[in-house]
């Protein structure tokens, strides 16, 4: 695993309120853009897969779009079940139009 930080997305490829799906390392995960604050957290819900950037985002809460358990963005940690664990949650770095993720070491 790298500790360096990778681009993984430019800042017009998200709209606030809105998630993208990208891969790090073979990893996929999901970046949010919460009122124009970007947070990076696995994209596999820990219930049975579900993708999350096909969800809904309300705040700092993403749904799954499969059977609604929800996440904090900002922890991955689950906020309503059926999910029971957390999902990986990753550093976000800003530079100019690009986004760079790292996973939390
Ligand atoms: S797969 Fe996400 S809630 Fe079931």
């Amino acid at each position: 695993m790298s500790v360096d930080f990778v681009k993984v997305a430019e800042i017009k490829d998200i709209q606030p309120s809105n998630m993208l799906a990208v891969d790090l390392e073979g990893e996929r995960v999901c970046i949010a853009n919460v009122e124009g604050n970007y947070y990076a957290i696995g994209n596999i819900c820990t219930h049975l897969g579900g993708p999350l950037n096909e969800g809904t985002l309300e705040g700092f809460d993403v749904e799954c779009p499969w059977h609604g358990s929800k996440f904090d963005v900002r922890t991955g940690e689950p906020t309503r079940p059926p999910a029971r664990q957390a999902v990986p949650a990753y550093e976000v770095k800003v530079e100019g139009n690009n986004i760079l993720i790292r996973k939390h070491q």
